[in-house]
């Protein structure tokens, strides 16, 4: 019996760490596993593999997309938060990575500064995922470029407009703008603006939000406080009022513009009920597409590029 190739260890950090290619083929791939999915075919290449997920800040979807997408594809996922395991009583991160990445075959962290998690796959033996940061959410656009192509067909070319915070999602929206190769345009109130090292070279900033969703196919917004920065809630509240996606912002857009959002949202906040709630709104196949996506992610990350 041959011996089987182990692949090179890789890991998702950030959108960048993988290439235009190799997103087409997590396409293809996501394409394949969700139609076997959808006829209750069973696929269990990762049977004996283990993912364990570390929380540091709270999650819904991305915990049960990462749990479900194991289980269904054959193996088991194990949920760790900083308050019950030693990382909450300042184990060193270095030291957990060492010991989680003996035990299990791939990692899922969910934490605040980008650093912690580099420090943690520095030290991993094992693959590690982003499962968001203070500074980007990469599963997250993995999943809303797939949905936007399934609807839309390629996002090369395209316009997409983010409306509000420079935060974690508007980061890995502009390392995918240039990865894909399509238009970001990005509005933030005065003071939010995104930082310079985050920059694209195929991003343009508005000051006007309705300038920048002119002509977009894809209108996508996020809460105006994201995890961590409560204490500026308040605050952000008033100086976000301005850039909340409603029905006049939608019109400014294309005809055809589809709306995401990552959730979850405040209704009545950075968007209009009747937007989230109504015909051009697919955020409910954005979220679904978080567990078939990132199932192709963790095959990828664990076997190669599997064919078929
Ligand atoms: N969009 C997203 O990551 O949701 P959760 O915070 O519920 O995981
Ligand atoms: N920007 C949000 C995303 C939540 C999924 C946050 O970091 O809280």
């Amino acid at each position: 019996m041959g011996v089987a190739k182990k692949p090179l260890l890789r890991h998702f950090l950030q959108f960048r760490d993988l290439s235009a290619a190799e997103f087409g083929h997590l396409f293809a791939r996501t394409r394949w596993i969700k139609d076997k999915f959808k006829r209750y075919q069973r696929y269990w290449p990762l049977e004996d593999r283990t993912l364990a997920m570390i929380f540091e800040k709270q999650s819904t979807r991305t915990r049960l997309s990462f749990e479900a997408g194991m289980h269904q594809l054959g193996g088991a996922a194990i949920f760790l938060n900083t308050r019950d395991s030693q990382l909450g009583r300042g184990e060193p991160v270095e030291d957990a990575a060492q010991v989680i990445s003996r035990m299990c075959d791939i990692v899922m962290i969910r934490t605040f500064e980008q650093e912690i998690l580099e420090r943690f796959a520095r030290n991993s033996r094992v693959p590690v995922i982003n499962g968001l940061t203070n500074e980007y959410h990469p599963c997250q656009i993995l999943a809303d470029i797939f949905t936007f192509v399934e609807h839309r067909g390629p996002i090369k070319g395209k316009t997409v407009a983010w409306i509000g915070d420079s935060n974690n999602v508007c980061n890995t929206w502009l390392q995918a703008a240039d990865i894909f190769g399509f238009k970001l345009n990005v509005s933030t109130p005065p003071g939010y603006e995104v930082e310079s090292e985050r920059s694209a070279k195929n991003y343009e900033p508005f000051a006007d939000p309705m300038k920048a969703v002119r002509g977009a196919h894809l209108v996508t917004t996020d809460v105006w406080t994201s995890m961590g920065f409560e204490a500026e809630n308040e605050e952000r509240r008033k100086d976000f009022e301005d850039w909340q996606v409603d029905a006049e912002m939608m019109k400014a857009a294309r005809k055809d513009a589809l709306f995401m959002h990552c959730l979850p949202a405040h209704r009545g906040e950075e968007v209009a009920a009747t937007v989230i709630d109504g015909k051009q709104s697919v955020v409910w196949e954005e979220a679904e597409n978080r567990l078939h996506t990132q199932k192709a992610l963790l095959e990828f990350l664990l076997l190669g590029k599997v064919k078929g």
